[in-house]
């Protein structure tokens, strides 16, 4: 779908309209879910023509089986091999005639191994000569992308080996357990100059995740081509998306053992991985073979490892815990009041409201619309929104509106500010690139520019000046446009053209099993939709040219069709469908078919610098939809355009576990769907299943039925029963965030990565919340039970709501009571978890009394920490508190200096077997209750200076 998130044809379709008309903008009031609403819309402008999107249609290269480089290329011999104490260098010559099957054949390359510490190996290939056509993208330069450190592996893990027979191959292998992590024997090394790949062997059965960023399962099947271009392609099962990920885990259990490794490929090129039964196949279009390979020999051992090299992920504001309401039509100043009120009128909790594009003014960024979001009335909202301590975010896309040059009053000073500063692509001839997104033609930043990090910065500040936002949304940065090439280069005096809002979805889908699962809303819905549905009028889509396959091999890069076309789901295939255009120029001769899968994360780095100019004290957040490997250190991210359906809410547990590995513990996807209706069944589940993400927010499309929590009475209540759990455990997330951003910790975990057993390996239906608590969440219509398995032989389970221990056998699917509005929800024993009492706003929560739970483990333990600190500044004052509970006795120990305020009032101890005589504090005896029916120990009492330490027993 060319356009997943562009809905209004249908919505224009089905305006009841009352018109009215001021310059070029046409007020109009549509109905949407029943209620009507203003929308402003600029008609009687120039259209971008509906084909200037479609490029050329190519058959993707895996499909075709008349060039196999395994068959036709000769491979290569290691010679002149050089050993030192940290690993060897060796010069690689081609073992034969060139056999140019997608590009020309590199003579000579240079291998440089190093072990750089006891568990991470660097295996280098780069072409010996680097030429004037391929200097720009075999060596990434490290202040741009981070590489691993070198280093001297006193004791390294890990061990390659190579051999020349038949050709060069190489292996490595995990000492300790002398098990082969990856192995190219069989198979010849080929690298061209627009094709390389590398085939290493994979274990039957094998066990492997990562190599994002698509919607899929968790565990990567045999048969799966996993394409790393970074497309706006709207949330489809298998699909490129928004970001590119070259990293992946593999499991492995034998004999009862289990252990995992990982390896990550630090390539920037657009790339097919192929993997089947029993191999695993890299096709980069370009760079180098920048090989890291981690040997665990735990899931969390690799994460740790690997982040070691990506860069550990930024320490998030307090506040971006709280839950996030946005949808894109939020068509004016009262709208996004009213919505605020409203949430605030039912007593669910919310804590930031979102602009989409539609505050701005004909979608220019940093612009406000006068006619909609006018100055003084917004400026007005945003003071209130603050003074009840909740927070605002507004969306910037990465296309600049370049204004039209025979029309003087279509000024835009953004624009202007960056064409002196020099901050745009180029086309290779020198002039400006010119795509089109939402306000027309564009041009996009180059981030490669001198002087593109000052001029966003400086763009982010005055925006501030104007609108005081908490935080920024950036989006579209694949880098996305709406037309193949520079499309607008002689167009662009048109502007300001109106992009196409297409959609070959007409915005009346709901859910599966829709009918029978919602009676009621089905009765009052189907009236609007069927209205809809006969206004609705569709643009025939433009005729998609038979696919053709191009192959021109020469010395000179074929930049926007390389002889290997990638397996690019962005219909037809051409890499410059909907993104611009590989050949588009960077300010240092780079071109983007070098530097595409960066855009995005390019953009986070300047947008963090830029916020950290307009709150020098405070965190930056962000988040963004374009990422690569690091990006967590700058962003948090979302899963983007999912739809309103019971399989993408499944999907948002793998997706949420892959970004766990790909070191991002900020993620959340889009609660209730953004394509697509939503139903009040699914949004009740989804709302519920999303308070255990760390990113927690609503968000919805254009022409769809609003989903706001308070819009039927069951989501409301599912809603706030998950937000009580979730706010209440604020102290537990936020300790989780700064432990992912301190040690490269993981969020969101799967099963097997805090309990390794083959059985559990790639569960994507039920997950941890950090070490300590498990959800195990509804992901279908019209049930009231869920199926679930209890992981840990001799691991102890505690039911969140009762509080008792689960009777439940280990590593089974059993079968567990969950009507709607319920979401079991388990804390593992051997856990100590610190709550607050829970208020409206995340600050309000900062103030409730403390709470601890402790949950007793088969041995009567249990331990955890507490970390605190002011909530937003980057260099703030901390307190770290350990907990460890053993033999009737609780001690907390604390280091640091931040002080901690409210008091300690509960403490509640799951799996007392027996009414203890009696309680103490710090030797003063303190009231307590127990049920001898739950086996819980409830103490209450009041302590101010808990936070220095204590010793509680009970015995
Ligand atoms: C695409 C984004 O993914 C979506 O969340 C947003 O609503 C639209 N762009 C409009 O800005």
């Amino acid at each position: 779908m060319l356009f997943g998130s562009a809905i209004l044809s249908s919505l224009v379709a089905a305006v009841a309209a009352t018109t009215s008309y001021e310059g070029d903008v046409t007020t109009k009031t549509v109905t949407r879910g029943g209620e009507p609403s203003v929308v402003t819309w600029r008609d009687e402008t120039p259209t971008l023509a509906p084909d200037a999107d479609i490029g050329l249609s190519l058959v993707p290269s895996h499909n075709l089986t008349d060039h196999d480089p395994q068959e036709d290329c000769p491979g290569y011999k290691a010679e002149n091999v050089k050993k030192s104490g940290n690993g060897l260098t060796a010069n690689l010559k081609l073992a034969g005639d060139n056999c140019n099957v997608y590009g020309v054949d590199i003579e000579k390359l240079d291998l440089k191994v190093e072990y750089q510490d006891d568990n991470r190996l660097s295996v280098k290939l780069v072409p010996s000569h680097i030429t004037k056509d391929n200097e720009s993208h075999y060596l990434i330069p490290s202040d741009i992308l981070p590489e691993g450190k070198p280093g001297h592996a006193a004791h390294s893990d890990l061990d390659f080996e190579y051999s020349n027979d038949p050709s060069f191959w190489f292996k490595v292998v995990r000492k300790s357990t002398g098990d082969t992590l990856f192995s190219t024997e069989g198979s010849k090394l080929v690298f061209e100059n627009q094709f390389i790949e590398l085939k290493t062997q994979l274990p039957k059965d094998h066990n492997l995740f990562g190599l994002g960023e698509t919607l899929d399962s968790f565990k990567i099947p045999p048969g799966t081509v996993k394409t790393l271009f970074n497309a706006d392609i709207a949330d489809e099962p298998l699909a490129n998306l928004y970001g590119s990920h070259p990293f992946y885990v593999e499991e492995r259990f034998d004999d009862g053992c289990a252990s995992s490794h990982g390896v990550y490929l630090r390539n920037v090129h657009a790339q097919d991985v192929l993997i089947d039964e029993s191999s695993l196949t890299w096709r980069p279009i370009g760079g180098s073979l920048d090989l890291y390979f981690f040997s665990g020999p735990s899931t969390k051992d690799v994460v740790k490892q690997y982040q070691d090299v990506i860069g550990l992920p930024a320490m998030h504001q307090y506040w971006t815990l709280g839950f996030h309401q946005c949808r894109w039509g939020y068509m004016n100043v009262s709208e996004l009041r009213e919505v605020k009120e409203t949430y605030r009128a039912h007593g669910i909790p919310l804590e930031t409201i979102w602009s989409d594009i539609d505050f701005m003014q004909a979608y220019r960024d940093f612009t406000l619309d006068p006619a909609t979001y006018p100055k003084e009335e917004f400026q007005k909202l945003l003071q209130e929104i603050h003074d009840s301590k909740q927070h605002y975010i507004p969306m910037v896309d990465a296309a600049i509106y370049i204004p039209n040059p025979n029309n003087e009053s279509d000024a835009y000073p953004t624009f202007d500010r960056g064409e002196e500063a020099d901050v745009f692509l180029r086309n290779p001839d020198g002039s400006l690139y010119i795509g089109a997104v939402w306000p027309g033609y564009t041009v996009f930043p180059d981030w490669l520019a001198e002087n593109a990090t000052d001029w966003w910065s400086e763009e982010l500040s005055k925006f501030h000046e104007l609108l005081a936002y908490d935080g920024i949304w950036i989006d579209m940065n694949e880098v996305s446009s709406f037309c193949v090439g520079s499309c607008g280069s002689d167009l662009y005096h048109l502007n300001r053209v109106q992009t196409i809002f297409n959609s070959d979805d007409p915005g009346f889908d709901y859910p599966e099993k829709f009918e029978q699962s919602n009676a009621s809303d089905w009765k009052s819905l189907m009236s609007q939709s069927s209205a809809m549905q006969a206004t609705a009028t569709s643009t025939p889509a433009p005729e998609t040219p038979k696919p053709t396959i191009v192959r021109d091999i020469s010395e000179e890069r074929n930049i926007n069709h390389p002889p290997y076309a990638i397996n690019n789901h962005q219909s037809p295939n051409d890499m410059g469908t909907h993104a611009v255009s590989p050949n588009a120029t960077h300010q240092n001769g780079v071109v983007e078919y070098d530097w595409h899968n960066l855009y995005g994360y390019q953009m986070s780095i300047a947008t963090y610098k830029g916020l950290e100019d307009v709150f020098p004290e405070k965190r930056p957040f962000i988040i963004t939809r374009s990422t690569f490997s690091g990006s967590g250190k700058w962003a948090g991210h979302w899963g983007g355009d999912n739809h309103a359906t019971w399989a993408d809410m499944h999907y948002a547990i793998s997706q949420g576990l892959s970004f766990s590995l790909f070191g991002m513990p900020m993620f959340g996807v889009d609660v209730c769907g953004f394509n697509q209706n939503t139903d009040s069944e699914l949004c009740s589940r989804w709302a519920q299943l999303g308070a255990f993400f760390s990113f927690y927010r609503n968000h919805n499309g254009w022409a769809y039925i609003p989903q706001e929590f308070y819009r039927w009475s069951s989501v409301e209540d599912a809603a706030k029963t998950a937000m009580k759990i979730r706010y209440s455990l604020l102290p537990y997330f936020y300790t989780l965030l700064e432990d992912a951003h301190e040690k490269g910790d993981t969020f969101l975990r799967a099963l097997s990565w805090e309990f390794p057993d083959k059985s559990l390996a790639g569960i994507d239906s039920q997950f941890l919340v950090g070490p300590s608590l498990m959800v195990i969440p509804v992901l279908e219509p019209l049930v009231d039970t869920v199926e679930g398995v209890f992981p840990g032989k001799c691991q102890v389970w505690y039911d969140w709501y009762n509080q008792t221990k689960v009777d439940a056998p280990a590593n089974q699917n059993v079968t567990i009571d969950a009507p709607l509005g319920h979401i079991p929800v388990y804390i593992r024993g051997g856990s100590v978890l610190p709550t607050q009492d829970p208020s409206y706003t995340t600050a309000e929560s900062r103030e409730g009394d403390w709470g601890l739970i402790v949950a007793l483990d088969q041995d009567s333990k249990a331990s955890g920490d507490l970390y605190v600190d002011d909530g937003e500044s980057i260099k703030s004052k901390s307190t770290r508190i350990e907990f460890s509970a053993e033999n009737g006795c609780l001690k907390a120990t604390s280091k640091g200096d931040y002080p901690i305020e409210q008091p300690l009032t509960d403490i509640t101890i799951l799996g007392v077997s027996e009414e203890p005589k009696q309680v103490t504090l710090n030797n003063n005896k303190v009231d307590s209750k127990f049920d001898s029916k739950s086996n819980t120990l409830k103490i209450s009492f009041e302590s101010d200076n808990w936070s220095k330490g204590f010793n509680l027993n009970w015995n």
